[in-house]
């Protein structure tokens, strides 16, 4: 492409339906497994509390790539920026990451940080500018077939889904704000007001598929779900610390797993960060097993000029 062609590149924030549905055309081009709703985009902006934006961008009208940017609880912004195949190697990816970089700038923001595809060619885009791995999602999946073991769950622990008990939401937000702090490389400090957005009432999140654990009256865990077509893809699954290893969260994913398969769904997705061996070999123990496609590393870097 020339330049005089690049200066026909328009940059623009997602805003409306139209804008959000051809993000949505870039995105599933580029990330042929990803499953991006505008429902999910429209409540993740209106919820928003940390400067949200969806960028998106237009070479003659034609969407061409496409990005976000959001700020943190540290000090980089939460950034993505993806150009279809047939338009790389012509700037589109460098003009949208500097447009990032102007954003995150503007939200005191000092570094962007982006998870791609592990095996993704433009790692080497990110590593050119600066960027440098800071961690990894490892995803793994199970394939639902037959019946389920039953879910017992242990002594004195009662596992109900989130629609049966409505009124517990704060006290699953006490369980997050502990047990965020053990997830390897996680910022923490996130809003309930944020944490609830994000965690409970996202549309594709299904409170059926959403478990709490009790015991004594006391919301001690919990473990939520989305649900993508006949795809469940697991959110945060976490235990207050003076209730681990007694068998808790194995609870909660069996209830997770015995519902879904009611539910007709064909495989449960999940992923943990790469040091994370309590959630990583909790998984392997129910069964998953690792999905290369799905894994992504976290790569962190400075703001473009
Ligand atoms: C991961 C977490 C939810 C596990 O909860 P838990 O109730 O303690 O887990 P369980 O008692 O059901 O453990 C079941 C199995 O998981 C594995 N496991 C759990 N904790 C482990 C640990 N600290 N080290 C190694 N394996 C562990 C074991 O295989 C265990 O079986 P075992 O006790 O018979 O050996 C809990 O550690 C937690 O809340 N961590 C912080 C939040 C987090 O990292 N969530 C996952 C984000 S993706």
């Amino acid at each position: 492409m020339h330049a005089a062609e690049l200066s026909q590149l328009v940059i623009a924030p997602a805003e409306t339906d139209e804008d959000l549905e051809a993000l949505i055309a870039v995105r599933k081009i580029v990330t042929p497994n990803a499953r991006p709703q505008v429902a999910n985009l429209r409540h993740a902006l209106s919820s928003s509390t940390a400067g949200l934006v969806f960028l998106i961008a237009r070479l003659a009208d034609e969407p061409v790539a496409c990005g976000f940017v959001e700020s943190s609880t540290e000090s980089f912004a939460a950034a993505d920026v993806a150009v279809v195949p047939n338009m790389r190697r012509a700037g589109i990816g460098s003009a949208l990451l500097t447009e990032a970089s102007r954003r995150a700038r503007s939200l005191g923001k000092d570094s962007l940080q982006l998870e791609r595809k592990s095996d993704d060619a433009s790692r080497s885009f990110l590593e050119r500018r600066g960027f440098e791995k800071v961690g990894g999602e490892e995803a793994v999946s199970l394939r639902l077939a037959g019946d389920p073991a039953p879910s017992v769950p242990p002594d004195g622990i009662t596992i109900v889904s989130r629609r049966e008990r409505p009124d517990v939401v704060e006290a699953m937000y006490e369980v997050f704000v502990e047990a965020e702090q053990d997830v390897p490389g996680a910022p923490t400090g996130e809003t309930i007001e944020a944490w609830r957005a994000r965690e409970i009432d996202r549309p594709s999140r299904s409170p059926d598929l959403s478990f709490v654990a009790i015991a004594a009256g006391e919301v001690v865990g919990y473990a939520v779900l989305d649900v993508f077509g006949d795809e469940g893809h697991h959110g945060f699954t976490a235990v207050k610390r003076a209730w681990r290893r007694r068998g808790v969260a194995m609870a909660l994913k069996r209830a997770q797993i015995d519902a879904a398969c009611r539910r007709g769904l064909d495989r449960l997705i999940t992923g943990s960060e790469e040091r994370n061996l309590p959630m990583g070999s909790l998984n392997a123990k129910l069964g998953y097993r690792p999905d290369p496609e799905w894994s992504t590393v976290v790569m962190r870097g400075p703001l473009q000029a």
